[in-house]
């Protein structure tokens, strides 16, 4: 038998489209940067709203762009790939409006269309597979999700009816006072049939305070065809609380920051002893038994093995460390990687993928820069490492410098197993010291230097004597 043209798929077979509004520069935020990359545990807020949109596995996931479009269509793409498509709104004129530009692409897809905003990240994906769910099962034209807020100031409020029957959705700017009260207000979350919500679209009118076309006029709009409208009130408020302000971005951080080290603390064995003092990032990882002093920060995707300690005042971004390791106070760790069992700090500075093989140690006031340092190796004081490679258990010694850069070109330095570097020993790249060599005290070496050998600078001669006495 053939299909009847005319019959409508059903709710619960069609499918999902994700569209996402992040058009908006976030007047609020007083930035010059989009709302929506600003970051949250570092990453843009609009990864986090990706990622659950993601978890959903819709057909596809359609991004509204406007400020900042090539910055945002990136923090998207480097999230969820290819599965998203952008539309451009070019001019900002509201919530309604950035729907609009993805008519074309939406309007015939006979799908439930599920709206976010990008400035609400910490959506749960089960709170959204239910809030579908829900939808699906009643055939409504318009789901909304609701939270009851102590404060609604500043969101449109849900307006019923005595019999608790949804009215309309009225934006705080454009509410009476009585409204204004209202506790229940809209998470700006909805579930749409695709071409039910292009229909009452086309009908809404910038007839406002802001002079915006508005969303939250649709629900009503739908109302008054004849078109069921569900409210779903949702018990967790934080979770669909959008970001508008710096102070509301701080507040979130904070929240999020102790939910993670709890989690770290309950689940994963680790230690802290001032988590009110601690950063660690949304993509970190600590294993168990590591110990975290006050005012340490681990950012980006920092990844520790079992029984670190990291000692007050360091900084951990995007790098990896073995197991055992001790990070005295005061050290920077940008990039790198550092193995178990060593030692770095206090006051030391590793970046540009250097790295630490198992057992060496990196100490006070030494800088390493795009280094490797070997098993047992040890910089004690002092010392720049640029661009070096350095074999095992070699020695260096205090104020050892590498003089890598010729004012045109970065020059590597390479220094072999058991080598005895002397203090203030200068080596200038390119250079090569081969292994079982000692270079005294103050050398200035200029040429390679053959296994086993003995270099040595020119040493200060005595001139004269300065005073006259025996003091
Ligand atoms: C919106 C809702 C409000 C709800 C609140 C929940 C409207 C009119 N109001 O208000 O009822 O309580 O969210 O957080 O919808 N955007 C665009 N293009 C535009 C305007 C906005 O893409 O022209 C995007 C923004 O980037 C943002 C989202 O839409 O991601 C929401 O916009 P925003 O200005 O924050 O709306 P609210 O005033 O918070
Ligand atoms: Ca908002």
């Amino acid at each position: 038998m053939d299909k009847d043209p005319l019959l409508q798929t059903r709710p619960q077979d069609q499918s999902l489209d994700v569209l996402i509004l992040a058009a908006g520069l976030g007047t609020r935020m007083k930035s010059a940067r989009a709302k929506v990359l600003h970051e949250l545990g570092g990453l843009p807020l609009i990864t986090y709203v990706c990622r659950a949109a993601a978890s959903l596995n819709p057909k596809k996931i359609y991004v509204v762009v406007g400020h900042e479009a090539a910055d945002v269509e990136r923090a998207v793409e480097t999230e969820v790939g290819d599965r998203a498509e952008f539309v451009t709104q070019s001019e900002q004129r509201g919530t309604g409006d950035a729907v609009m530009a993805a008519r074309k692409l939406l309007e015939d897809s006979e799908s439930v269309v599920l709206v976010l905003s990008g400035d609400v990240p910490l959506i749960h994906s089960e709170t959204l597979k239910n809030f579908i769910e829900k939808h699906r099962a009643s055939g409504a034209a318009c789901t909304i999700l609701s939270v009851r807020l102590e404060n609604p100031t500043g969101y449109g409020h849900i307006v019923r009816d005595e019999g608790s029957q949804f009215i309309r959705i009225v934006e705080q700017k454009d509410a009476i006072s009585e409204e204004q009260q209202i506790k229940e207000i809209n998470s700006g979350i909805y579930c749409f049939a695709s071409r039910k919500l292009f229909a009452a679209l086309e009908r809404v009118k910038p007839t406002n305070k802001q002079g915006e076309y508005y969303l939250t006029d649709v629900p009503q709009i739908l109302l008054s065809d004849g078109e069921k409208v569900d409210v779903y009130l949702h018990g967790d408020a934080r979770e669909v609380s959008g970001i508008n302000t710096r102070a509301e971005l701080a507040e979130f951080e904070n929240l999020r920051r102790r939910n993670t080290i709890r989690k770290l603390m309950v689940e994963g064995g680790v230690t802290f002893l001032d988590p009110s003092h601690t950063y660690i990032s949304a993509e970190a990882t600590l294993g168990k038994d590591c110990i975290i002093y006050p005012d340490v920060a681990i950012e980006g995707k920092s990844t520790l093995g079992d029984s670190c300690e990291i000692r007050s005042g360091t900084r951990i971004t995007n790098s990896h460390l073995g197991n055992d390791v001790f990070i005295k106070d005061h050290c920077v760790i940008i990039d790198s990687e550092v193995g178990s069992n060593c030692a770095v700090g206090p006051f030391a500075h590793l970046r540009m993928n250097t790295v630490l093989e198992d057992t060496a140690i990196v100490g006070n006031f030494v800088e390493v820069k795009k280094s490797r340092i070997g098993r047992g190796s040890k910089s004690m004081h002092l010392t720049y490492l640029g661009d070096a490679t350095i074999g095992e258990r070699t020695n260096i010694g205090a104020g050892t410098v590498t003089c890598n850069y010729d004012g045109k070109t970065k020059h590597p330095t390479i220094i072999e197993d058991d080598v005895r570097i002397g203090s203030d020993t200068m080596l200038v790249a390119p250079v090569r010291v081969g292994r079982g060599s000692v270079t005294a005290a103050g050398s200035v070496v200029t040429e390679d230097v053959p296994p086993d050998t003995l270099v040595a600078g020119v040493p200060a001669v005595v001139k004269k004597k300065l005073k006259n006495g025996d003091g």
